[in-house]
Protein backbone atom coordinates (compact mmCIF):
# COMPACT_ATOMS: atom_id res chain seq x y z
CA UNK A 1 0.00 0.00 0.00
CA UNK A 2 1.24 3.00 -0.70
CA UNK A 3 1.35 5.86 2.44
CA UNK A 4 -0.15 9.32 1.14
CA UNK A 5 0.47 10.53 4.20
CA UNK A 6 4.11 10.87 4.85
CA UNK A 7 5.80 13.87 5.34
CA UNK A 8 6.65 16.11 1.85
CA UNK A 9 8.74 18.87 1.70
CA UNK A 10 8.64 20.82 -1.30
CA UNK A 11 9.92 23.86 -0.68
CA UNK A 12 13.10 23.19 -2.70
CA UNK A 13 11.40 22.00 -5.40
CA UNK A 14 11.15 24.01 -8.28
CA UNK A 15 7.28 24.48 -7.75
CA UNK A 16 4.94 27.01 -8.93
CA UNK A 17 2.77 26.11 -6.04
CA UNK A 18 5.08 26.54 -3.51
CA UNK A 19 7.37 29.13 -4.60
CA UNK A 20 5.08 30.77 -7.47
CA UNK A 21 2.80 32.37 -4.57
CA UNK A 22 4.47 35.61 -5.53
CA UNK A 23 2.80 36.27 -8.59
CA UNK A 24 -0.55 36.01 -6.81
CA UNK A 25 0.19 38.00 -3.62
CA UNK A 26 2.99 39.26 -1.83
CA UNK A 27 4.59 36.69 -0.02
CA UNK A 28 5.74 32.63 -0.38
CA UNK A 29 4.78 32.21 3.24
CA UNK A 30 1.44 30.41 3.14
CA UNK A 31 -0.05 27.30 2.72
CA UNK A 32 -0.54 26.40 -1.14
CA UNK A 33 -3.77 25.22 -1.99
CA UNK A 34 -3.88 26.30 -5.04
CA UNK A 35 -2.18 25.10 -8.81
CA UNK A 36 -3.74 21.68 -9.53
CA UNK A 37 -0.60 19.35 -9.08
CA UNK A 38 -0.46 16.76 -5.73
CA UNK A 39 1.36 17.05 -2.93
CA UNK A 40 2.18 13.34 -2.91
CA UNK A 41 5.13 11.19 -4.42
CA UNK A 42 4.99 9.60 -7.69
CA UNK A 43 4.85 5.35 -7.38
CA UNK A 44 8.59 4.28 -7.40
CA UNK A 45 7.98 2.57 -10.56
CA UNK A 46 7.90 5.45 -12.35
CA UNK A 47 11.15 6.66 -10.61
CA UNK A 48 12.93 3.92 -11.82
CA UNK A 49 11.88 4.70 -15.46
CA UNK A 50 13.38 7.78 -15.04
CA UNK A 51 16.60 6.59 -13.51
CA UNK A 52 16.87 3.85 -16.35
CA UNK A 53 16.97 7.30 -18.79
CA UNK A 54 19.22 9.36 -16.72
CA UNK A 55 21.60 6.19 -16.97
CA UNK A 56 21.55 6.24 -20.39
CA UNK A 57 23.70 9.52 -19.94
CA UNK A 58 23.35 10.82 -23.51
CA UNK A 59 20.23 13.17 -23.84
CA UNK A 60 19.95 14.40 -27.63
CA UNK A 61 17.09 15.07 -29.80
CA UNK A 62 14.57 12.48 -29.43
CA UNK A 63 12.18 10.29 -31.49
CA UNK A 64 8.57 9.56 -30.62
CA UNK A 65 8.41 5.67 -30.19
CA UNK A 66 5.22 3.72 -30.39
CA UNK A 67 5.40 2.03 -26.76
CA UNK A 68 4.48 5.40 -25.39
CA UNK A 69 1.17 5.64 -27.63
CA UNK A 70 0.42 2.22 -26.79
CA UNK A 71 0.81 2.33 -23.28
CA UNK A 72 -2.21 5.47 -23.52
CA UNK A 73 -3.93 2.97 -26.31
CA UNK A 74 -4.02 -0.04 -23.83
CA UNK A 75 -4.81 2.28 -20.78
CA UNK A 76 -7.33 4.16 -22.67
CA UNK A 77 -8.72 0.40 -23.94
CA UNK A 78 -8.26 -1.32 -19.79
CA UNK A 79 -9.95 1.30 -17.90
CA UNK A 80 -12.71 2.83 -20.46
CA UNK A 81 -13.15 0.35 -22.87
CA UNK A 82 -12.34 2.74 -25.26
CA UNK A 83 -10.35 2.35 -28.26
CA UNK A 84 -8.21 4.99 -29.97
CA UNK A 85 -6.79 4.85 -33.36
CA UNK A 86 -2.48 5.10 -33.00
CA UNK A 87 -2.72 7.02 -36.24
CA UNK A 88 -5.04 9.96 -34.93
CA UNK A 89 -3.13 10.41 -31.61
CA UNK A 90 -0.02 12.85 -31.43
CA UNK A 91 2.22 13.56 -28.59
CA UNK A 92 2.32 17.13 -26.99
CA UNK A 93 4.10 19.00 -24.69
CA UNK A 94 0.97 19.91 -22.43
CA UNK A 95 -3.00 20.16 -23.33
CA UNK A 96 -2.58 23.79 -22.69
CA UNK A 97 -0.22 23.65 -26.10
CA UNK A 98 -2.77 21.63 -27.85
CA UNK A 99 -5.93 24.06 -27.13
CA UNK A 100 -4.01 27.06 -28.55
CA UNK A 101 -2.54 25.22 -31.49
CA UNK A 102 -6.25 23.42 -32.12
CA UNK A 103 -7.99 26.89 -31.43
CA UNK A 104 -5.48 28.22 -34.51
CA UNK A 105 -6.29 25.52 -36.75
CA UNK A 106 -10.09 25.43 -36.24
CA UNK A 107 -10.88 29.34 -36.22
CA UNK A 108 -10.33 32.38 -37.55
CA UNK A 109 -9.19 36.00 -35.42
CA UNK A 110 -12.84 37.51 -34.31
CA UNK A 111 -14.46 33.60 -34.19
CA UNK A 112 -16.69 33.12 -31.62
CA UNK A 113 -15.36 30.33 -28.92
CA UNK A 114 -17.95 29.01 -26.43
CA UNK A 115 -16.82 27.94 -23.10
CA UNK A 116 -18.98 26.95 -19.77
CA UNK A 117 -18.23 28.88 -16.38
CA UNK A 118 -16.99 28.31 -13.95
CA UNK A 119 -14.25 28.28 -16.48
CA UNK A 120 -10.74 26.69 -16.26
CA UNK A 121 -8.52 30.32 -16.45
CA UNK A 122 -6.58 29.21 -19.24
CA UNK A 123 -9.45 28.47 -21.69
CA UNK A 124 -10.33 32.29 -21.67
CA UNK A 125 -6.26 33.10 -22.12
CA UNK A 126 -6.10 30.99 -25.15
CA UNK A 127 -9.10 32.50 -26.41
CA UNK A 128 -8.54 36.13 -25.99
CA UNK A 129 -5.18 36.12 -26.39
CA UNK A 130 -5.27 34.59 -29.95
CA UNK A 131 -7.78 36.97 -30.53
CA UNK A 132 -10.79 34.99 -30.66
CA UNK A 133 -14.12 36.27 -28.94
CA UNK A 134 -15.20 34.24 -25.80
CA UNK A 135 -18.60 33.34 -25.40
CA UNK A 136 -19.93 31.93 -21.86
CA UNK A 137 -22.34 29.83 -21.24
CA UNK A 138 -23.35 29.46 -17.53
CA UNK A 139 -23.67 26.66 -16.24
CA UNK A 140 -26.86 25.89 -14.15
CA UNK A 141 -26.09 25.44 -10.67
CA UNK A 142 -28.89 24.10 -7.66
CA UNK A 143 -27.48 23.91 -4.06
CA UNK A 144 -23.69 23.56 -5.24
CA UNK A 145 -25.20 20.75 -8.04
CA UNK A 146 -24.00 21.85 -11.45
CA UNK A 147 -25.99 21.10 -14.95
CA UNK A 148 -25.78 22.35 -18.46
CA UNK A 149 -28.06 25.36 -19.18
CA UNK A 150 -29.18 24.04 -22.60
CA UNK A 151 -31.45 26.98 -23.93
CA UNK A 152 -28.32 29.28 -23.09
CA UNK A 153 -25.54 26.87 -24.35
CA UNK A 154 -27.77 26.45 -28.11
CA UNK A 155 -28.27 29.65 -28.65
CA UNK A 156 -24.77 30.86 -27.57
CA UNK A 157 -23.30 28.03 -30.50
CA UNK A 158 -25.39 29.52 -33.02
CA UNK A 159 -22.86 32.28 -32.86
CA UNK A 160 -19.64 29.43 -32.15
CA UNK A 161 -17.17 27.97 -34.62
CA UNK A 162 -15.80 26.02 -31.51
CA UNK A 163 -16.46 24.83 -27.95
CA UNK A 164 -14.13 24.21 -25.40
CA UNK A 165 -15.67 21.22 -23.06
CA UNK A 166 -13.98 20.56 -19.53
CA UNK A 167 -15.18 17.03 -18.94
CA UNK A 168 -14.70 15.94 -15.97
CA UNK A 169 -14.98 19.75 -15.13
CA UNK A 170 -12.66 21.94 -13.20
CA UNK A 171 -14.00 23.62 -10.70
CA UNK A 172 -17.20 22.01 -9.86
CA UNK A 173 -15.73 18.39 -10.20
CA UNK A 174 -18.71 17.13 -12.59
CA UNK A 175 -18.44 14.19 -13.98
CA UNK A 176 -20.64 14.38 -17.06
CA UNK A 177 -22.88 11.48 -17.86
CA UNK A 178 -23.78 9.86 -21.07
CA UNK A 179 -27.63 11.75 -21.35
CA UNK A 180 -26.21 15.04 -20.58
CA UNK A 181 -23.20 14.88 -23.13
CA UNK A 182 -24.90 13.09 -25.87
CA UNK A 183 -27.52 16.10 -25.40
CA UNK A 184 -24.94 18.57 -25.84
CA UNK A 185 -23.03 16.86 -28.89
CA UNK A 186 -25.98 16.39 -30.78
CA UNK A 187 -26.80 20.32 -30.68
CA UNK A 188 -22.86 20.80 -31.28
CA UNK A 189 -23.59 18.56 -34.31
CA UNK A 190 -26.49 20.11 -35.70
CA UNK A 191 -25.13 23.39 -35.50
CA UNK A 192 -21.76 22.16 -36.68
CA UNK A 193 -19.52 23.50 -34.42
CA UNK A 194 -16.54 21.76 -33.37
CA UNK A 195 -15.36 20.25 -29.95
CA UNK A 196 -12.53 20.55 -28.41
CA UNK A 197 -12.98 18.17 -25.04
CA UNK A 198 -10.34 18.52 -22.40
CA UNK A 199 -10.08 14.99 -20.85
CA UNK A 200 -7.27 16.08 -18.69
CA UNK A 201 -9.23 15.14 -15.25
CA UNK A 202 -10.66 11.78 -17.17
CA UNK A 203 -8.61 9.57 -14.67
CA UNK A 204 -9.81 10.94 -11.60
CA UNK A 205 -13.14 9.70 -11.08
CA UNK A 206 -14.25 9.19 -7.77
CA UNK A 207 -17.96 8.61 -8.38
CA UNK A 208 -19.29 7.57 -11.37
CA UNK A 209 -18.20 6.91 -14.70
CA UNK A 210 -15.92 9.12 -17.35
CA UNK A 211 -17.53 9.11 -20.75
CA UNK A 212 -15.53 10.12 -23.49
CA UNK A 213 -16.89 13.31 -25.73
CA UNK A 214 -15.79 11.65 -28.99
CA UNK A 215 -17.03 7.53 -27.98
CA UNK A 216 -20.73 9.01 -27.86
CA UNK A 217 -21.14 8.47 -31.39
CA UNK A 218 -19.71 8.84 -35.09
CA UNK A 219 -21.14 12.17 -35.67
CA UNK A 220 -19.62 13.51 -32.44
CA UNK A 221 -16.37 11.57 -33.17
CA UNK A 222 -15.86 13.56 -36.21
CA UNK A 223 -15.93 17.18 -34.95
CA UNK A 224 -14.28 16.56 -31.39
CA UNK A 225 -10.60 16.75 -30.73
CA UNK A 226 -9.88 15.46 -27.26
CA UNK A 227 -7.04 16.50 -25.26
CA UNK A 228 -5.71 13.28 -22.71
CA UNK A 229 -2.82 13.27 -20.38
CA UNK A 230 -0.92 11.29 -17.34
CA UNK A 231 0.47 14.33 -16.19
CA UNK A 232 -2.26 14.96 -13.73
CA UNK A 233 -3.25 11.37 -12.87
CA UNK A 234 0.16 10.16 -12.04
CA UNK A 235 1.46 13.54 -10.78
CA UNK A 236 3.88 14.54 -13.06
CA UNK A 237 2.83 17.87 -14.72
CA UNK A 238 6.78 19.16 -14.86
CA UNK A 239 7.78 15.61 -17.37
CA UNK A 240 5.53 17.86 -19.52
CA UNK A 241 3.34 15.07 -21.97
CA UNK A 242 0.25 15.04 -23.43
CA UNK A 243 -1.72 13.60 -26.17
CA UNK A 244 -4.48 15.12 -28.62
CA UNK A 245 -6.51 12.26 -30.88
CA UNK A 246 -8.34 13.95 -33.70
CA UNK A 247 -11.11 13.08 -35.89
CA UNK A 248 -8.96 12.76 -38.92
CA UNK A 249 -5.25 11.67 -39.69
CA UNK A 250 -5.11 14.75 -41.89
CA UNK A 251 -5.95 16.77 -38.93
CA UNK A 252 -3.02 15.06 -36.56
CA UNK A 253 -0.74 15.42 -39.29
CA UNK A 254 -1.34 19.24 -39.68
CA UNK A 255 -0.94 19.57 -35.78
CA UNK A 256 2.01 17.85 -35.79
CA UNK A 257 3.32 20.36 -38.39
CA UNK A 258 2.21 22.97 -36.70
CA UNK A 259 4.17 21.63 -33.38
CA UNK A 260 7.17 21.25 -35.49
CA UNK A 261 6.97 24.89 -36.35
CA UNK A 262 7.25 26.06 -33.00
CA UNK A 263 10.08 23.55 -32.82
CA UNK A 264 7.59 20.90 -29.88
CA UNK A 265 7.29 18.19 -31.86
CA UNK A 266 9.42 15.57 -30.26
CA UNK A 267 8.83 14.31 -26.79
CA UNK A 268 11.70 15.45 -24.16
CA UNK A 269 14.41 12.85 -22.96
CA UNK A 270 12.31 11.41 -19.80
CA UNK A 271 8.26 11.84 -20.08
CA UNK A 272 7.82 8.85 -22.70
CA UNK A 273 9.79 6.32 -20.11
CA UNK A 274 7.86 7.67 -17.68
CA UNK A 275 4.32 7.61 -18.85
CA UNK A 276 4.74 4.06 -20.67
CA UNK A 277 5.28 3.00 -16.96
CA UNK A 278 2.93 4.72 -15.13
CA UNK A 279 0.15 3.75 -17.81
CA UNK A 280 1.27 0.24 -17.82
CA UNK A 281 1.69 -0.33 -14.20
CA UNK A 282 -0.23 2.19 -12.49
CA UNK A 283 -3.82 0.87 -12.10
CA UNK A 284 -3.48 -0.36 -9.07
CA UNK A 285 -1.72 2.93 -7.92
CA UNK A 286 -4.18 5.17 -8.87
CA UNK A 287 -7.13 3.09 -6.96
CA UNK A 288 -5.10 3.50 -3.78
CA UNK A 289 -4.54 7.54 -4.81
CA UNK A 290 -8.31 7.99 -5.41
CA UNK A 291 -9.48 5.75 -2.40
CA UNK A 292 -6.98 8.98 -0.64
CA UNK A 293 -8.55 11.62 -2.38
CA UNK A 294 -11.70 10.34 -1.57
CA UNK A 295 -10.47 10.28 2.28
CA UNK A 296 -9.41 13.73 1.76
CA UNK A 297 -12.78 14.95 0.32
CA UNK A 298 -15.04 13.56 3.31
CA UNK A 299 -13.10 14.59 5.79
CA UNK A 300 -12.92 18.58 4.30
CA UNK A 301 -16.72 18.75 3.22
CA UNK A 302 -17.49 17.47 6.73
CA UNK A 303 -14.80 19.53 8.34
CA UNK A 304 -16.58 22.76 6.79
CA UNK A 305 -20.06 21.89 7.16
CA UNK A 306 -19.10 21.16 10.87
CA UNK A 307 -16.71 23.99 11.38
CA UNK A 308 -17.23 27.33 9.02
CA UNK A 309 -21.23 26.71 7.85
CA UNK A 310 -21.12 29.54 6.22
CA UNK A 311 -18.86 27.84 3.48
CA UNK A 312 -21.23 25.71 0.99
CA UNK A 313 -18.93 23.19 -0.50
CA UNK A 314 -20.66 19.92 -2.64
CA UNK A 315 -18.45 16.51 -3.00
CA UNK A 316 -17.07 16.77 -6.27
CA UNK A 317 -17.59 13.31 -8.48
CA UNK A 318 -13.71 13.80 -10.03
CA UNK A 319 -10.62 15.55 -9.65
CA UNK A 320 -9.03 16.48 -6.29
CA UNK A 321 -10.61 20.05 -6.58
CA UNK A 322 -13.12 21.77 -4.12
CA UNK A 323 -15.41 24.35 -5.32
CA UNK A 324 -16.46 26.34 -1.96
CA UNK A 325 -19.20 28.81 -2.29
CA UNK A 326 -18.78 32.01 0.11
CA UNK A 327 -21.23 33.85 -1.42
CA UNK A 328 -23.43 33.98 2.31
CA UNK A 329 -20.26 35.92 4.15
CA UNK A 330 -21.66 38.66 1.87
CA UNK A 331 -18.38 39.86 1.19
CA UNK A 332 -16.54 41.06 -2.17
CA UNK A 333 -14.26 38.27 -4.28
CA UNK A 334 -11.04 40.92 -3.28
CA UNK A 335 -12.52 41.06 0.87
CA UNK A 336 -12.52 37.05 0.79
CA UNK A 337 -9.10 36.98 -0.39
CA UNK A 338 -7.43 39.05 1.22
CA UNK A 339 -8.73 37.46 4.45
CA UNK A 340 -8.07 34.19 3.31
CA UNK A 341 -4.48 35.67 2.83
CA UNK A 342 -4.01 37.47 6.08
CA UNK A 343 -6.00 35.90 8.61
CA UNK A 344 -5.87 32.43 6.97
CA UNK A 345 -2.17 32.07 5.84
CA UNK A 346 -3.39 29.86 3.41
CA UNK A 347 -4.05 30.32 -1.08
CA UNK A 348 -6.53 28.61 -2.87
CA UNK A 349 -7.25 29.75 -6.50
CA UNK A 350 -10.09 32.61 -6.18
CA UNK A 351 -13.42 32.04 -8.19
CA UNK A 352 -12.42 34.89 -10.30
CA UNK A 353 -10.12 33.07 -11.79
CA UNK A 354 -13.00 31.12 -13.20
CA UNK A 355 -15.00 34.34 -13.92
CA UNK A 356 -17.13 33.16 -10.81
CA UNK A 357 -16.39 36.04 -7.83
CA UNK A 358 -17.23 34.57 -4.27
CA UNK A 359 -16.43 31.12 -4.83
CA UNK A 360 -12.53 29.43 -4.20
CA UNK A 361 -10.78 26.42 -5.38
CA UNK A 362 -9.18 24.45 -2.67
CA UNK A 363 -6.99 21.53 -3.58
CA UNK A 364 -6.70 18.54 -1.08
CA UNK A 365 -4.41 16.62 -2.95
CA UNK A 366 -2.17 15.97 -0.27
CA UNK A 367 -1.14 14.30 3.18
CA UNK A 368 -3.81 14.36 5.39
CA UNK A 369 -2.02 16.65 8.07
CA UNK A 370 -1.25 19.02 5.19
CA UNK A 371 -4.96 19.53 4.49
CA UNK A 372 -6.19 19.63 8.35
CA UNK A 373 -3.47 22.62 8.41
CA UNK A 374 -4.98 23.90 5.41
CA UNK A 375 -9.26 23.73 7.16
CA UNK A 376 -7.91 25.31 10.51
CA UNK A 377 -6.35 28.06 8.33
CA UNK A 378 -9.72 28.35 6.66
CA UNK A 379 -11.34 28.24 9.90
CA UNK A 380 -9.06 30.72 11.57
CA UNK A 381 -10.22 33.45 8.48
CA UNK A 382 -13.81 32.55 8.22
CA UNK A 383 -15.55 30.98 11.30
C1 LIG B 1 -8.97 21.39 -17.32
C2 LIG B 1 -7.48 21.54 -17.43
N1 LIG B 1 -6.90 21.54 -18.64
C3 LIG B 1 -5.57 21.68 -18.79
C4 LIG B 1 -4.75 21.84 -17.68
C5 LIG B 1 -3.29 22.04 -17.90
O1 LIG B 1 -2.73 20.95 -18.52
P1 LIG B 1 -1.23 21.00 -19.04
O2 LIG B 1 -0.36 21.13 -17.83
O3 LIG B 1 -1.03 19.69 -19.74
O4 LIG B 1 -1.14 22.14 -19.95
C6 LIG B 1 -5.31 21.84 -16.41
C7 LIG B 1 -4.45 22.03 -15.23
O5 LIG B 1 -4.88 22.33 -14.16
C8 LIG B 1 -6.70 21.68 -16.27
O6 LIG B 1 -7.30 21.68 -15.08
Amino acid sequence: MENFNKKIDRKMNDSRKWNGMKQYCDTNDLLPMWVADMDLEVPEFAIEALKKKADEKIFGYTMEKDEYFYSLINWVKRRRGIELDRNKIAHSPTVITSLNLIIKMLTKVGDGILIQTPSYPQFIKQIEKNGRKTLINELSEVNGEYSFNLEDFEEKLKESKLFILCNPHNPSGRVWTREELTTIADLCVKYKVKVISDEIHSDLILDGNHIGMASLNKEIEKITYTCLSATKTFNIAGVQSSFAVFPSVEEKLEFVEELGLIGMHEPNSFCMNMVISLYNNGDEWLEELLDHIRGNIDYAVEYIRKNIPKLKVSKPEATYLLWIDFRSLELSGEEIKEIMLTKGRVALTMGSAFKMEKYARMNVACPRYMLEDGLTRLKKAFR
